[in-house]
């Protein structure tokens, strides 16, 4: 009889991890679907990855580097803070109110090896400490980033950067500098 071949826990986690990049565009499980229920908060924005030559674009865009704390406020999959992390060696932290997201996140951070040095947390992002924060990626839509801007402005260093992906901020706060890539517009603040 053949013996059934035994995973180590990180081969286990490297092998969801590639399983899950696979799924990254397929429909995320409901939190209801889990065995044992969890906190949940309704999502006014719903789970929309950013494609990975947009995340360039926006490390690009804001200028991510080692020395960077890189926060993305609804992360999603996690792949804007570990791309930084991986590629650019910066830290960083990702919030989203859907824990199947958050748990996809985590997972996808140890496959990526860079698990030290980013964090993903359940929660809402109205309520997260942005301090210390040196850049702010978004993804959300023009009324969700415009009630952040009251935070971002009183909790940023002067100096720090905002870029978000579609959404620009109306009339109430002009980006210093917009770029397309594609179809896609990308917009930078920087706090003053
Ligand atoms: C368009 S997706 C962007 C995901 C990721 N940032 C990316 O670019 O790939 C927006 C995310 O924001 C999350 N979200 C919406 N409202 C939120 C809130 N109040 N607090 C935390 N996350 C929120 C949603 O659950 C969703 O995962």
């Amino acid at each position: 009889m053949r013996s059934r071949p035994t995973l180590t826990r990180r081969e286990f986690v490297a092998a969801a991890g590639a399983l899950l990049a696979g799924c990254a565009n397929l429909p995320v499980p409901r939190a209801a679907d889990d065995a044992a229920p969890r906190t949940t908060f309704s999502a006014a924005v719903p789970y929309v990855p950013t494609r990975p030559e947009i995340v360039q674009g926006m490390l690009d865009l804001a200028q991510v580097t080692k020395s960077d704390v890189v926060y993305d406020l609804g992360c999603g999959d996690g792949r804007i803070v570990i791309a930084a992390a991986k590629e650019r060696g910066a830290s960083g932290l990702g919030v989203d109110i859907q824990p199947d997201v958050i748990d996809h996140a985590n997972a996808q951070a140890q496959y990526a090896g860079v698990d030290g040095r980013v964090k993903f947390m359940l929660g809402d992002l109205f309520t997260l400490d942005l301090k210390p924060a040196t850049v702010v990626m978004l993804y959300l839509s023009v009324e969700l980033n415009v009630r952040l801007i009251p935070r971002l402005k009183s909790q940023l260093r002067p100096g720090s950067h905002i870029v978000s992906n579609r959404f620009d901020m109306g009339d109430v706060w002009r980006p210093e500098r917009s770029i397309v890539i594609g179809e896609t517009p990308l917009h930078l603040w920087r706090v003053g």
